[in-house]
């Protein structure tokens, strides 16, 4: 069983940082939150500041977790947490395109079905707790 982190990353004025996946060819052109596998012994943080810095040559600074826990195929467990950027501006490195998108875009995006499946999972708590902001 390997665990998969995922990063939702804030901005200072409310928005989430969302990357477009390249590959698979099944999920090409969707949205999700960025991460990868955490690497066996790695801690959850360790292991999302590494991802980030590979995929968006960016550091953050990671917080909680977020409640939803998603089962993939593969025996690859997901988990995300919140995280904001303290150095760099987000390249796509691995990625199609990036967006910083509000509540509302959020939202409409999960509404079409442009998110990756399993990440759809945490937009209720995405939403919930950006619109507190
Ligand atoms: O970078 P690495 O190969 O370690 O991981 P990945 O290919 O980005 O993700 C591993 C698995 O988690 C794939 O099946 C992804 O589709 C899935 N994943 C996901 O469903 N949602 C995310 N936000 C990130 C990864």
């Amino acid at each position: 069983m390997r665990t998969v982190v995922a990063g939702a990353i804030t901005s200072s004025d409310g928005r989430l940082l969302l990357a477009q996946r390249s590959y698979p060819v099944q999920v090409a052109g969707l949205w999700e939150l960025p991460g990868g596998k955490v690497e066996p012994g790695e801690e959850l943080a360790a292991a999302l500041r590494r991802e980030l810095r590979e995929e968006l040559e960016i550091d953050v600074e990671v917080g909680a977790l977020l409640a939803e826990t998603v089962e993939l195929a593969h025996d690859l467990t997901l988990v995300a947490l919140w995280a904001r950027i303290v150095d760099g501006v987000p390249r796509a490195v691995e990625h199609s395109r990036l967006v910083w998108v509000s509540v509302d875009e959020l939202e409409d995006m999960a509404a079409s079905n442009q998110l990756v499946p399993a990440d759809t999972a945490w937009v209720p708590e995405l939403c919930e707790v950006l619109r507190q902001r």
